[in-house]
């Protein structure tokens, strides 16, 4: 996570030189994606969502970048956070390395977070590779190999997913790692052992293991599977610790996320041994929640690789109610969702064994959207044909096809619908009309600036303006802020923005975007950033567009107020003759306000700059 400390440790000159001598479009382009330039700017279609006509604009005159189709956005740094999923101090090392500058001792707490998490880095490291060889070499791992070769898992799958062994001992990694000079709390710490009443203890004892990374490779903590019915649980996996957090761990990404991007999909499925053998098949877009339930991370993981998941769980009833479940959490986040409903009793690894990848890949391709999902749900649940079964399925599929975006899926799903459930199209489209929705003909366009107007009240669009106009001309915002209180603006993005620019002003220094969007607390902050600055056309008078909107929100404020009085009045039973001197003083004060304005935009000559 960004945190202002890990930030605060490298100092301000290092992060503009990083910045300043890391062109945008070089690294963007040197990630891969195609950019063609477009007049002043470069254009390309956006690794961050799913689009046929590129949106997704870079700037090097302003080194920022922003897509007019999902609204993401940044500078250099940002584009390296999102786009490798590191955070900001490891994003810098990352630029820093690139252009062979060498960071400088970051501060002593970082430096010691820093070691701390290194160390124990390199603790799961070096179990993953102890328990490697133990595998390979060890004698006692004979029945694991035996147990592996059974399950039909190669050599080469073996070598490349580094599974290893535990052996029956219940101090064997305590040994060798306190040997190695790593501490038995650091052991603690990643889980690899537990302080019992006996002393000290290896979790995981006579088991193989399945080392689980994250999505850069990095070993954060290990599942075991039993080698029998007898020991119990089947999987034991690695507690929660500083490092493996399982809301954002997904199993064998690290290894499938070139592939997922690739092929613009990910197949999710549930165990470690579903991963193993469709890999070895051959399929390699693959990713484990490993029992866990899909969170809002797991799905924002995905969102960066495809825009689509086709979630394969297992052919039993909890493997569909699970899918259920995920389906409804990726679907949250803007991800395309198709199932594959497996035979009863199969999960992947038995189907895959069994027939084949080819056999995988049709089922696979005849995966079922969710709308047709939710209609097959509701037939296993119960008697489709009963009236009150079928209204509440109507339901459901109405809430769904609500939050959908695509017009032309919408057509199909209600189409479809209307086929399985035996209910004329035109009830479907009223019942969905009667849930709120709106029909509208507009043009890709203007459904953009609409998504960006969404929901923002006839005010906040004027927030929004003069938000934009301070950020296109950074000199005016210290005569806006002697006028104006952050705390007067309606929406809490927009708050938040002018208080960092209210701050970033503060001593009279010129605000630097680039410095803002670097200090942004969060990605939704900066997006709105640079979706100001690369705005195709900037409107050419800002200072009289800035004071346009001072005096709109300053109406705005005031009514505020009189409503205010006006409504103490009533519940207090207050003063009327009070009351209506305030009210009297309000009027006024909003006349003098409107006469200074009009004086204000007759006596200027309205051209940009400070006050
Ligand atoms: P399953 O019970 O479907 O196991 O759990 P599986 O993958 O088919 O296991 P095999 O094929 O019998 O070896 C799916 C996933 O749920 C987690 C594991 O990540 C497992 O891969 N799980 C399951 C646990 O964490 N603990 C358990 O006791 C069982
Ligand atoms: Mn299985």
């Amino acid at each position: 996570m960004k945190s202002p400390q890990t930030r605060g440790s490298v100092p301000r000159e290092t992060i503009d030189e990083i910045q300043s001598r890391s062109d945008i479009v070089e690294v963007i382009s040197e990630s891969g994606i195609i950019l063609r330039p477009a007049g002043r700017d470069y254009k390309g279609l956006c690794p961050f969502h799913d689009e046929k006509t590129p949106s997704f604009t870079v700037s090097p005159q302003k080194q920022m970048f922003y897509c007019f189709g999902c609204q993401t956005g940044g500078n250099v740094i940002s584009f390296v956070q999102k786009y490798e999923g590191k955070n900001f101090m490891e994003t810098l090392e990352w630029l820093a390395g690139r252009l062979n500058i060498d960071l400088p001792n970051q501060d002593v707490r970082g430096s010691v977070d820093r070691k701390r998490f290194t160390s124990l880095e390199d603790l799961n490291r070096f179990a993953v590779e102890y328990y490697h060889n133990q595998l390979l070499i060890d004698r006692a791992s004979a029945s694991a190999m035996q147990y592996l070769k059974h399950r039909g898992v190669q050599l080469k799958t073996l070598r490349s997913f580094q599974l290893g062994y535990a052996k029956s001992g219940h101090r064997e990694l305590i040994k060798v790692a306190t040997d190695k000079g790593f501490t038995i709390q650091q052991l603690i710490d990643v889980g690899l052992i537990k302080d019992e009443d006996r002393g000290p203890q290896d979790r995981f004892w006579n088991r193989v293991l399945f080392p689980i990374s994250n999505e850069r490779g990095v070993p954060v903590g290990f599942g075991g599977r039993s080698l029998s019915e007898e020991h119990q649980p089947k999987y034991l996996n690695s507690p929660a610790t500083v490092l493996y957090d399982k809301s954002n761990i997904l199993y064998n990404l690290d290894k499938a996320r070139q592939s997922i991007y690739k092929k613009q999909h990910a197949f999710l499925v549930e165990g470690y041994m579903d991963v193993l053998m469709l890999f070895q098949a051959g399929i390699e877009n693959v990713v484990a929640s490993s029992g866990t339930s899909l969170s809002e991370n797991h799905a924002n993981l995905l969102k960066r690789f495809a825009p689509e998941v086709v979630i394969v769980y297992d052919g039993d009833a909890s493997g569909f109610q699970a899918a259920q479940r995920g389906l409804h959490r990726l679907l949250a986040e803007g991800l395309r969702v198709r199932i594959a409903l497996l035979p009863t009793g199969e999960d992947p690894d038995s189907f895959t064994r069994q027939h084949g990848a080819a056999a995988f890949t049709e089922l696979t391709d005849k995966a079922i959207n969710l709308i047709e999902f939710q209609i097959q749900a509701a037939i296993q649940r119960q008697d489709i044909h009963r009236i009150d079964v079928k209204t509440q399925v109507v339901k459901e599929i109405v809430e769904t096809l609500l939050n959908l975006e695509n017009r032309v899926e919408r057509n199909e799903y209600i189409k479809y619908a209307a086929r399985e459930l035996h209910v004329e199209e035109s009830v479907l489209w009223q019942e969905l009309r009667d849930a709120g929705f709106k029909e509208a003909p507009i043009s890709n366009q203007r459904r953009r600036t609409k998504a960006n107007n969404q929901r923002l009240t006839p005010r906040a669009q004027i927030e929004r303006q003069l938000i934009e106009a301070l950020i296109q001309s950074p000199a005016l915002i210290s005569y806006v802020k002697s006028q104006f209180h952050y705390q007067d603006f309606t929406e809490p993005n927009f708050v938040r923005i002018a208080q960092l620019l209210w701050e970033t002003c503060r001593d009279n220094e010129n605000v630097d975007i680039q410095t803002l969007i670097n200090e942004c607390p969060d990605e939704k902050l900066s997006a709105l950033i640079s979706s100001a600055v690369l705005q195709k056309t900037p409107p050419p008078n800002l200072r009289a567009r800035v004071e346009g909107c001072l005096k709109k929100l300053q109406h705005f404020l005031l009514r505020d107020l009189e409503q205010r009085v006006r409504s103490h009045a009533l519940a207090e039973g207050a003063d009327a003759r009070e009351t209506l001197e305030e009210l009297v003083k309000l009027s006024k004060q909003r006349r003098a306000w409107h006469n200074r304005d009009t004086v204000d935009t007759r006596g200027e000559n309205p051209n940009e700059g400070g006050s």
